[in-house]
This record gives structure tokens, C-alpha cells and sequence, in this order.
């Protein structure tokens, strides 16, 4: 181990890297949780998350993982025995899809292969068969992070619609808020979860939950215990009821500051754009890397793809070696296999890049990739590097921000 000394990096699909300032915006002592700043920030930051989901609905925020927002979904607009969809193509919907079944959901899964786009078709078909419309809700993951595919929510909501079912349309937005495009109101997604450790460049242990009006009036069927319940989280008037007790204080001044860079400096269109840039530049590299080498993206067609996270499929064995090997010499953590079979864990491996990231980062990682396949004589295809380089100055050109000199 000669080189791994130096500032690590973590390059998995969440947590991601947090930013210098957020972390040291709560680096402080303990407020006043009774009045003052802590309490006048809050109005803001449902304001900012909001713009961030593109909705003019409702935010509850929750002191827990996305585990704990997928949960108060469900427990918020269904009740046991109610009968739901889930867009099964990917880890992640299939673990939301069991914790329904969990709090005694019926199950539907409409289960597609890993690479495989969330099939609006398929959908409507299912959907249509159910003759007496008692679907309840559809539950898709809108950027699958075990797989990378980013789903079509704006397509998927319009296989509900043509269907004739009033079911709630709930989109798990974990991975894609603050990297990939997402519009809640204009794509009429009636619930939308997202957490903190990923786009939003938070420390993890803060998760959201947005709903609009629809979602709110199935929620009187419904009863999801004081914990979960999102009414007073997100309408009360009292500090105290909108965290159902003490407030998370010191995760909220990070996620004041996180929103602060992301909404109100950088923009969100902004962000979008970056992430898009960045994803293009792993891309081109990949492309190039399986020209007759051991490695190749899941998802072929790059409209299909999550701009926040990479998965890779390799020859057996590559995967786990590339990783160990970053891992090991070059301080740079790639993400595992997920989702895949038990016996291919070591043939896929994620990239991450979302959230606090910038052009030497993501150079940085390809070219410790790089490094590790050269060094251990793994096959690959040439020029990945310049083919990033490349991405990314035709994308500056046609963006024109290419500064004149
Ligand atoms: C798309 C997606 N949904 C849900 C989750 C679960 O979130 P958590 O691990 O915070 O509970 C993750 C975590 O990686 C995710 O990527």
C-alpha cells in the first residue's frame, strides 16, 4: 500500500460527498429548540424542498432514512388489505414493494430484469385487467440505484391515467432529487420520497415525504400513528408538532446549508445540467473502456439512464478487483453489486456521481479506474480518459460556456 494516502473519495451512489460547509454548519453547540433561529429556518427550508421537487404541494420531513420516508408513505394513504403496483425493475422497488407487504399491503409486482426501463405499457396493460379498478396506488423508483436506470415518471403516470384507475401515482425520488430532472406537479406524481444523503448532500438520517392534495384526502382512510402521521409535520403552526418532538437541530443547519448551495446559488436547473455533464463524461469513458474489454454499462440506451449513478456489468471477478484495488491503492470507494445474484457479486459494481461533485472528482475516479485495470492487466478498451475530456468539452461548447480567453 504505497498510495493511498491523501483525501479518500467515495464514489457510491449515496451517501455522497458532503461539502465543507454543510458539515461545519453543524459544527456548532446546541441551539434554543424553543424559539429563534432554529425555528425561523424551518418555513424556508420546506420552502426550498419544495422548489426542489418542483411542487406546490406538501413537505413532511422525518429524523430517519429513506427507509423510515417509504414507510410513512405507505402508512399516510393506504390502509391493510388494499391492493397496490409496484414497478418491480430494480432493488430498490422491490425492497419498497416488501415493507408494503410488511404493513399489509397486497402486492402486485410487475417485475422486469435489471436493465430494463419500467415498462408504461406493461403498466397500463396490468391495470386495464383489473376490471373493477381497485388498484390503490403504483409505486415506482424513479432513478434505480441498483441498476441505473432512470425511469419515465411523466410516461408511467400516463399508463394511470389511460387506464382509468384514480390510483395515487408515489415515485421514490431518493436517488434522483437534486440530480436528475424531477417535476412532481407537472408530472402529477401525488407522493414523492426523497432523503437526505444523496443529492442533497446532507448527512444521512433526514428523509422527506411529499404529497399533494389527493394523497392528503386518501390519508383519512387512513392510520398511520402519531410517529408517521405527515399532517402536523408539514401544517402544523407548532415547532414542536412539525418534528413530533425535539428537532433533528444540528442535520437541519446542514440541510439549510445544502439548500442554500443547491436551490438558492447554483439553481436547480443548474444542478441538473452539471449532473448531466458529469454522467456524460463517465459514460463516454465506459464506452470506450468496452471496446473489446471486460466491462460494459447495464443500461444500453443513455436516455434510460440516472445521471447520479453508473452501474457496470464486467467478466467474472473484474468488478470486485477493480473496486478492491481503487479501494486499496487510489482512496477511492466504488459502489457494490446490488440486486444482481448472490453468485455474481463481484461481476458489477456502481459508480456514484451525485451531489457535491466537480470535474477533477470525477477524472480523478476514471482514472483510478483506469489505473486499476492497466495494473492487474484487466482488458479494456483505449482513450477512456480523452473520451471523458471530450464529453465534456463538446457538452461546455454546445452549452456555450466554453470562457473566451
Ligand atoms: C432509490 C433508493 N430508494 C431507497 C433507498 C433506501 O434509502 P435508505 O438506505 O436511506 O433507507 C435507497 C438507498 O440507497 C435508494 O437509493
Amino acid at each position: 500500500m504505497l498510495l493511498n494516502q491523501g483525501r479518500t473519495i467515495l464514489s457510491i451512489p449515496g451517501p455522497s460527498v458532503i461539502p465543507d460547509r454543510v458539515l461545519l454548519a453543524a459544527h456548532r453547540a446546541s441551539p434554543n429548540i424553543y424559539e429563534g433561529e432554529l425555528v425561523d429556518l424551518v418555513d424556508g427550508i420546506h420552502q426550498d424542498l419544495k422548489h426542489l421537487a418542483q411542487t406546490t404541494g406538501d413537505v413532511a420531513i422525518y429524523p430517519t432514512n429513506g427507509h423510515g420516508a417509504w414507510e410513512a408513505a405507505l402508512r399516510n394513504t393506504l390502509v391493510p388489505g388494499d391492493k397496490i403496483v409496484v414497478m418491480a425493475n430494480g432493488f430498490f422497488a422491490k425492497r419498497w414493494g416488501a415493507i408494503a407487504e410488511a404493513v399489509g399491503l397486497e402486492v402486485l409486482y410487475i417485475t422486469q430484469s435489471m436493465d430494463e426501463w419500467a415498462d408504461p405499457q406493461r403498466l397500463a396493460d396490468v391495470l386495464s385487467e383489473e376490471k373493477n379498478r381497485s388498484v390503490k396506488a403504483v409505486l415506482i423508483v424513479h432513478a434505480e440505484t441498483s441498476s441505473s436506470v432512470c425511469n419515465d415518471v411523466a410516461a408511467l403516470r400516463a399508463a394511470i391515467d389511460r387506464s382509468g384507475h384514480d390510483a395515487l401515482f408515489m415515485v421514490d425520488c431518493i436517488a434522483s432529487l437534486g440530480c436528475d430532472r424531477f417535476e412532481m406537479d407537472k408530472w402529477k406524481v401525488d407522493v414523492a420520497i426523497s432523503a437526505s444523503q444523496k443529492g442533497l448532500m446532507t448527512p444521512i438520517g433526514l428523509s422527506f415525504v411529499f404529497f399533494n392534495g389527493k394523497a392528503y384526502a386518501s390519508g383519512r382512510r387512513a392510520n398511520p400513528g402519531p410517529f408517521w402521521n405527515w399532517e402536523k409535520r408539514a401544517r402544523s403552526d407548532g415547532f414542536y408538532d412539525r418534528f413530533h418532538g425535539t428537532a433533528s437541530a444540528h442535520h437541519l443547519f446542514s440541510l439549510r446549508e445544502a439548500l442554500n448551495m443547491i436551490v438558492r446559488e447554483e439553481g436547480i436547473e443548474a444542478v441538473w445540467r452539471r449532473h448531466k455533464v458529469l454522467a456524460e463524461a463517465v459514460w463516454a469513458a465506459l464506452d470506450a473502456w468496452s471496446e473489446g474489454g471486460d466491462l460494459r454499462m447495464n443500461v444500453s440506451n443513455p436516455a434510460r439512464r440516472a445521471t447520479g449513478v453508473t452501474t457496470v456489468n464486467t467478466a467474472p471477478g473484474v468488478g470486485a478487483k477493480i473496486r478492491r484495488w481503487c479501494e486499496a491503492e487510489a482512496g477511492v470507494t466504488l459502489g457494490n453489486s446490488l440486486g444482481f445474484p448472490a453468485e455474481e457479486v463481484g461481476d458489477h459494481f456502481r459508480i456514484g456521481h451525485m451531489g457535491h461533485l466537480n470535474l477533477h472528482m470525477i477524472l480523478g475516479v476514471l482514472s483510478c479506474m483506469e489505473a486499476a485495470m492497466v495494473a492487474q492487466g484487466i482488458s479494456h478498451g483505449d482513450g477512456a480518459i480523452n473520451a471523458a475530456a471530450n464529453a465534456v468539452a463538446d457538452n461546455l461548447r454546445a452549452l456555450n460556456t466554453i470562457p473566451v480567453c
